[in-house]
């Protein structure tokens, strides 16, 4: 017949594409249509699965016939079933495994097995005025479901930023055919001079590890019948200290200079990011000694104990992992209300007039250079008590309507006496 010449060679597929020419040329193009929804399907094992196909055709039939193969790459075709109207013929071999229920062409595999993957082939013949047929051709995969994924990171104490590699590791207790994809902060992550992943993803190499390498990090664990995500993990990752800077919790701050009024307490904080927290140590310069005064990320000054009016101190953290340190210096200069004033109500033209003229970089050397050469040996200045400390009305007196020269001068050891029974 000439309907079965043509549509033997084509698959339905085919049709679709060439039926229309054909039919043009010839009208006779099959009045039988078999439909798959797709010619792929991924089916899960141990479940049943429905192999659903749906025919028509406008033709009289005395007899439809379905016929359902199996086949394998590189092996011939099994037969598992065939139907004339209602009665079906199993191949014995598959009987409990395969389910067809005639006039529906629809195969039901129950259960399904990793070894029933493969191509399903239908085919279906209506006898009446002639013979026509078409068939159809599914691919079937079976897989296992991935459970959860797992992650892990070597090593798990912690790694320190540029010296130590990092390996994170997903896996699956369960799955077949799993593709990995890593994701940082929520993201996909991607191959780059950092990055490196094995063959099927499950496994990320970090080298070198840096700070940015912070974060949340997840496994995504996927095949053709599920996706899991792992859990977040954020790896420890040891850095720094970065970014030391003191800062006080009063007194005018210019550059590494504070500049603090007589007999005020000024404290005094030092912070630096750093993983583990850094340990900080303060330590004071006089001239050739270094003396270290304190632990902690506060220093307090009480400037009735500084023994000098320009003092140079330093503070240090240091990351007790990452066994780096950092430094900063920074000077206190312990001037009188008047002079701060001044020193603070001066154009900012002065001061650049004065840096200049002074040749110094240093922002230090500047002030002592312009504002205390009128200074006596600092020595001579021990203790000045706070006037709100003291209550003397002479002190208050002098610091209104002096300058810093007559104060010092007038420094009595009688101060020193008051400042004592102070403590
Ligand atoms: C049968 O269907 C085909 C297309 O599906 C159409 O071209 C043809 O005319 C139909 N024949 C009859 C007798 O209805
Ligand atoms: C199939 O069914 C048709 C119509 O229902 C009938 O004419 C025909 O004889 C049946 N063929 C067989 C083999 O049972
Ligand atoms: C054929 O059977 C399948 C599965 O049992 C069902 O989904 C489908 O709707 C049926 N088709 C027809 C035309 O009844
Ligand atoms: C059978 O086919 C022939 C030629 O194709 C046509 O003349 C005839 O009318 C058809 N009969 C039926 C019942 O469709
Ligand atoms: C980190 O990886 C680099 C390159 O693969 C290697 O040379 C180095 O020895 C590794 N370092 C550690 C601590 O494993
Ligand atoms: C990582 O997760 C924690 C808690 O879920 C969240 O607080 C933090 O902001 C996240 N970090 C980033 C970089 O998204
Ligand atoms: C400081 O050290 C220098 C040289 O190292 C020395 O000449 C000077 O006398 C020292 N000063 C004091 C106060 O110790
Ligand atoms: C390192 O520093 C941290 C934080 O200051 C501290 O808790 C830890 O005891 C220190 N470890 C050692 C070995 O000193």
């Amino acid at each position: 017949m000439g309907q079965d010449a043509f549509m033997e060679p084509f698959s339905s597929t085919f049709c679709d594409l060439q039926c229309n020419i054909y039919f043009l040329l010839l009208g006779i193009c099959s009045a039988l249509r078999l439909t798959v929804p797709s010619h792929t399907i991924h089916g899960i094992e141990g479940q049943p699965l429905h192999l659903t196909v749906d025919y028509n055709f406008n033709t009289t039939a005395s007899e439809i016939q379905i016929i359902w193969l199996f086949e394998k790459p590189q092996s011939i075709p099994k037969y598992l079933l065939g139907s004339v109207n209602q009665s079906v013929v199993p191949d014995l071999e598959y009987k409990h495994k395969f389910t067809l229920i005639p006039p529906n062409a629809s195969l039901m595999i129950n259960p399904l097995h990793v070894t029933d993957e493969g191509n399903y082939i239908v085919k279906v013949n209506v006898h009446g005025n002639g013979t026509i047929s078409a068939n159809q051709k599914i691919q079937v995969t079976v897989d296992v479901p991935v459970t959860k994924p797992v992650v892990q990171i070597e090593p798990s104490s912690g790694v320190v930023e540029y010296v130590g590699n990092m390996t994170l590791t997903c896996t699956v207790r369960k799955g077949t055919r799993v593709g990995y994809q890593w994701m940082k902060n929520g993201k996909p992550m991607h191959a780059s001079s950092s990055y490196t992943f094995s063959s099927n993803h499950d496994t990320l190499l970090i080298v070198p590890v840096m700070k940015e390498d912070i974060g949340n990090y997840s496994c995504l664990a996927t095949n053709p019948v599920s996706t899991m995500e792992s859990e977040i993990i954020a790896p420890t990752i040891f850095y720094g200290p970065y970014g030391l800077t003191v800062n006080s919790d009063k007194g005018l701050k210019v550059g590494e200079v504070f500049t603090v009024d007589i007999g005020e307490a000024i404290l005094f904080d030092c912070s630096a990011d750093s993983n583990p927290p850094n340990t900080y140590s303060w330590i004071r310069r006089a001239d050739n000694t270094t003396d270290v005064i304190k632990y902690g990320p506060h220093l307090e000054v009480v400037s009735e104990k500084v023994a000098q009016t320009t003092v140079d101190y330093m503070c240090c953290a240091y990351n007790n992992v990452t066994g780096k340190r950092d430094e900063t210096h920074f000077t206190v200069i312990i001037t009188s209300v008047v002079l701060q004033r001044k020193l603070q109500s001066r154009p900012g033209a002065d001061y650049r007039k004065a840096q200049t003229f002074s040749g110094h970089e240093n922002a230090m050397d500047d002030f002592g250079i312009y504002e205390f050469i009128a200074f006596p040996d600092p020595t001579g200045v021990p203790t000045v008590p706070s006037p709100s400390v003291s209550g003397s009305g002479f002190v208050q007196g002098q610091d209104l309507h002096s300058t810093v020269y007559e104060i010092i001068q007038h420094i009595p050891e009688q101060q020193q006496e008051d400042h004592q029974e102070g403590t």
